[in-house]
């Protein structure tokens, strides 16, 4: 989706604008671009396609500045093209960027034309530009800096007071090469503190090459940046307001201003935890691979603050009010979209047989907009990487006024709207995913679902104490399992060479290993563009079945559970209409390769962790068959990391 980056420094902006914007290409996006404020003149340049584009656009034509914003676009109103690309301009005195949606573009659109100005796009937030400049000319001359500043501030407030709809906003204008405005209004905007400099960015990974200090912007903030001030307002009250020199406390985490400084703490400088190194490849080719070999690593870090060594429940992580909450807990609600949502089905049999607590699962785009009936001491859980997709935030946000007994994000971004806005929460510690196709996040996911449904298992009495030792000890077995499930993938990258041909795909499971195969399909689909469906094996006979012929591989995941004979019995008839199976399969399940069947053994593992042990695999063959077919494996075609918009 649309990315954001812009500062204010007492050095050339571009090359930060630009290292920026390819820090945040791995959202997707279709047209990137730049402007910037010098001596002054508003320079801009944008290209359709890669950020290397613009690049190219750039080497031709060299920007120089030390105020500037820059954009990635992904077409929402108007096509991808050129004039659609942001920064857009007004009276070559303002430019903006803008993530989001104007839900009132056209009657402004209308009001602006019949003002005079001229719409050079088909977007909404050309409208912000010029309603921006309409509000600026109103008001008087500034006569010196202070009122300058004010001019800026009351056109800007002016402006936000029109938008209806969702935005995260910069803007810069022509006569004042000192000041960065900002706004965040249901769309995610960070601050990036610097040292005599400031920049902005829809993501902090878009500024890691310059700062690790960042500010989150509450949901109606927006801020006055020059490059040693900020100043944030909520309306026109200010809620913080920081300079550059203040001291840093040695301790990390929230920061505390230096003497004389206001220090209202509405806005905490927090630092970016993961270092800069997290969001490079190494010797990796991808970061998707990247992302599937750390998984050993990150979930050891998902559980350290969740189980002590001795297996003891540590649930104080999910915030002040759970000891209060946990006991009323009758039923759970997950909500979720991709492949979030496929952990929430998984967790689905866990929290029902472990915790035997009714569990639903959807699809935030259809929760949302549903009359649900809501069952009296409902937990109500979210299930986000990002903690910025829009269907789930706003699911959250009808769910909050809904009757539910709590709310719970469970979340890889610490900042984000999903955890801030829910009562409860429980971090993955995935780190930075950055390839589209989700991995880590989502087994990082399973693994504190797990963990949920032990804690919710205990609370209503249904875990004693050997069930327990049981339950932790398979969940901190499962690093070093993991380590010897990625040992296969050089036989998985082999028979991805065969692969790469299909043009269908069957994948199948049973029990929790339905959605494991439905999250299977989903990474071969979205990195490889091959059409792959899953199925619960049971359902075969009702349709499938009609599909199968040796052009069409079925791919299985068979752990050794109380279902594998009968899944056996599946494969048996795939077997019979001349299908070609291969198997992720318990070592122990008796399986041997034939002409036509594949067999790839996993260690025998406990029912609850084996979901997250199988999802390994199937990531590591939808790799190497993307790999085989030459598709770009970190940024497929058409799709975005964070979907922020409806
Ligand atoms: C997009 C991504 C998927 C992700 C889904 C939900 O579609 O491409 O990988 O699963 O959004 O994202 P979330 O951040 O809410 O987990």
């Amino acid at each position: 989706m649309c990315g954001i980056v812009g500062g204010i420094a007492q050095r050339d902006i571009t090359p930060i604008l630009l290292e920026g914007l390819k820090r945040l290409e791995y959202r997707g996006y279709d047209s990137a671009g730049m402007a910037v404020v010098r001596t002054g003149e508003l320079q801009r340049e944008r290209a359709l396609g890669k950020v290397a584009e613009l690049e190219a656009a750039l080497t031709r034509r060299r920007l120089n500045g030390r105020l500037g914003i820059a954009h990635t676009r992904w077409a929402t109103h108007g096509k991808p093209s050129l004039a659609n690309a942001h920064p857009h301009l007004s009276s070559a005195s303002v430019a903006v960027v803008h993530n989001g949606i104007i839900e009132n573009f056209e009657p402004l659109k209308a009001r602006l034309e019949g003002q005079g100005y001229r719409f050079h796009s088909d977007t909404d937030t050309e409208v912000i530009a010029h309603l921006f400049d309409s509000h600026y000319r109103e008001q008087h001359e500034p006569r010196h800096a202070q009122e300058a500043r004010d001019t800026l501030l009351a056109a800007f407030r002016a402006t936000l007071g029109e938008l209806h709809g969702a935005y995260a906003l910069g803007l810069i204008h022509r006569d004042h090469p000192e000041h960065l405005l900002c706004a965040r209004m249901g769309s995610p905007l960070v601050i990036g503190v610097g040292s005599g400099e400031h920049f902005i960015g829809s993501d902090p990974l878009a500024l890691l090459q310059v700062t690790d200090r960042f500010i989150y912007l509450e949901e109606g903030d927006h801020a006055l940046m020059t490059s040693h001030d900020i100043v944030i307002f909520d309306g026109e009250q200010v809620v913080e307001e920081i300079s550059s020199d203040m001291p840093q406390s040695p301790d990390a985490g929230t920061e505390q201003l230096g003497a004389g400084r206001r220090a209202l703490g509405a806005r905490p400088i927090i630092r970016y935890e993961h270092g800069s190194q997290a969001a490079n490849k190494g010797d990796y080719r991808h970061f998707m691979l990247k992302e599937i070999h750390e998984q050993p690593e990150v979930l050891r870090d998902t559980l350290a603050d969740k189980l002590t060594p001795e297996g003891t429940l540590l649930t104080a992580v999910l915030g002040p009010e759970a000891a209060e909450l946990l006991p009323q807990v009758r039923q759970v609600q997950l909500v979720a979209c991709g492949t979030s949502y496929h952990a929430g089905l998984v967790a689905r049999y866990w929290l029902e047989a472990l915790a035997g607590v009714p569990c639903s699962v959807e699809v935030a785009s259809e929760f949302r907009y549903r009359h649900v009936a809501v069952q009296p001491g409902t937990l109500f859980v979210t299930l986000s990487q990002s903690g910025e997709t829009a269907d789930t935030l706003a699911a959250l946000r009808f769910a909050k006024s809904a009757g539910y007994l709590a709310t719970l994000a469970i979340c890889n971004v610490p900042g984000s709207s999903l955890v801030r806005e829910s009562q409860l929460r429980l971090m993955t510690h995935a780190g930075p995913e950055i390839g589209v196709a989700s991995t880590k996040a989502f087994t990082t996911q399973l693994a504190v679902l797990a963990w949920l449904a032990l804690v919710l298992g205990r609370q209503q009495g249904r875990l004693d104490d050997a069930d327990l030792a049981e339950q932790v000890a398979a969940l901190q077995a499962l690093p070093e399992q993991l380590r010897q499930v990625l040992e296969l993938e050089p036989a998985i990258a082999e028979l991805a060479n065969g692969f790469a041909e299909k043009r269908h795909t069957l994948f199948l499971g049973r029990g929790a290993h339905y959605p494991v195969a439905m999250e299977g399909a989903l990474k071969l689909k979205e990195i490889s563009y091959i059409h792959a469906e899953a199925y619960a094996a049971g359902e075969l006979k009702h349709g499938p079945l009609a599909l199968v012929d040796d052009a069409m591989p079925v791919v299985t995941v068979a752990p050794s559970d109380t279902l594998l004979e009968k899944l056996k019995s599946n494969l048996q008839e795939v077997r019979a209409r001349g299908g070609r199976l291969i198997n992720f399969v318990c070592e122990r399940a008796g399986l041997v390769d034939e002409e036509g069947v594949r067999n790839f053994p996993l260690p025998k593992v406990p029912e609850l962790t084996a979901p997250i042990l199988y999802s390994v695999p199937l990531q590591l063959l939808s790799y190497h068959v993307a790999l085989v077919k030459g598709t770009d494996v970190d940024k497929p075609r058409n799709l975005a990391k964070s979907v922020t918009v409806e």
